[in-house]
């Protein structure tokens, strides 16, 4: 069905059909999207609800909701820059409610495809890593002012690095860093022989940490099943397990009680990319969604 590369960004969106089967869009549909990127699953969604009124753009990055306001600025849908938890306590203090919620987390193609915002581990740029241009924390800050201790922390907790203690102490003996090959490249030439880029997991790490990536998702969820409408689904596409872990508990407690439950699971196991998307989008290589129907209040 749809493919829809985006021709600006070259983001495709992952698991395009799968989101439209499991939200089900119909005609008139109030939709949520709590990370509109680059539109490439609000305008699918779009296309079957046909209700550009009733639908809510989230996004932090700057670049993005400029993409959004250029694609929708004149059209009455309503675009939102702030983080998804903040915008959704303003949602809800306005009484805001949606038939169709959507979270596609992370980070978009162009974050990775644009060395200057500092993503990327093989692009030279600047330590910066920040989803939101306006925010202080930048990844140089935590490269080169964090306590050895304190990376130590998130590199085994953010980056799931087994050898987080070594890192921390190439970071902070070689410090200062400005820019993301010194960094790659000095963890690189340390750690040769690896299945993935050496760096692959201290650059998650730092990056999780920027952003703030789960405790705002953690603190978000709870305010997404109230501002679901009864009757409403809800889907969330992870993409590492950290996340992952985050979305499964919240959905499992939320359905597990039998007369208690909020929500019926659409799918038991999350839905993840066919080979053929992934030769297509290699992003989608560990994309997971999960999703729900909120059964009552
Ligand atoms: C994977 S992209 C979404 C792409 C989008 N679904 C599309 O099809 O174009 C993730 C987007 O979420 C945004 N984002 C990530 N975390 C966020 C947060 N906590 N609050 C708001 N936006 C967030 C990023 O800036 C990025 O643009």
């Amino acid at each position: 069905m749809h493919q829809n590369k985006n021709k600006y960004t070259n983001h495709i969106p992952v698991l395009l059909n799968e989101v439209i089967s499991v939200l089900d869009p119909k005609s008139g549909n109030t939709y949520l999207d709590l990370t509109a990127g680059y539109g490439g699953h609000c305008d699918a969604v779009l296309s079957f609800t046909t209700n550009p009124g009733g639908m809510v753009l989230v996004d932090r990055d700057n670049q993005a909701i400029r993409f959004l306001q250029n694609k929708y600025g004149k059209s009455k849908v309503l675009i939102v820059h702030n983080d998804f938890l903040t915008a959704s306590k303003d949602l809800l203090k306005s009484n805001y409610r949606f038939d169709l919620i959507l979270a596609d987390l992370g980070v978009s193609s162009l974050h990775f495809n644009e060395a200057s915002r500092g993503f990327s581990l093989l692009r030279d740029g600047p330590l910066d890593m920040r989803m939101n241009q306006d925010q202080d924390l930048t990844a140089e800050k935590v490269i080169n002012t964090y306590s050895r201790e304190e990376l130590v922390c998130i590199l085994k907790e953010y980056g799931e690095e087994p050898r987080a203690r070594l890192i921390a102490d190439i970071i902070v003996n070689n410090r200062p860093f400005n820019s993301t090959l010194q960094l790659s490249n000095l963890i690189a030439g340390r750690f040769k022989n690896s299945r993935i880029h050496p760096a692959t997991k201290t650059f998650q790490a730092i990056r999780i940490e920027v952003n703030n990536e789960l405790n705002l998702l953690s603190d978000s969820l709870d305010l997404w099943l109230k501002l679901l409408s009864v009757g409403g689904r809800i889907a969330i596409i992870s993409f590492h397990s950290l996340e992952d872990r985050i979305v499964k508990n919240f959905f499992k407690d939320h359905s597990s009680s039998k007369y208690e439950a909020e929500l019926n699971l659409i799918n038991k196991h999350p839905i993840t990319a066919g080979p053929q998307e992934i030769v297509n989008n290699p992003r989608a290589r560990s994309a997971k969604l999960r999703a729900a129907v909120k059964i009552k209040i």
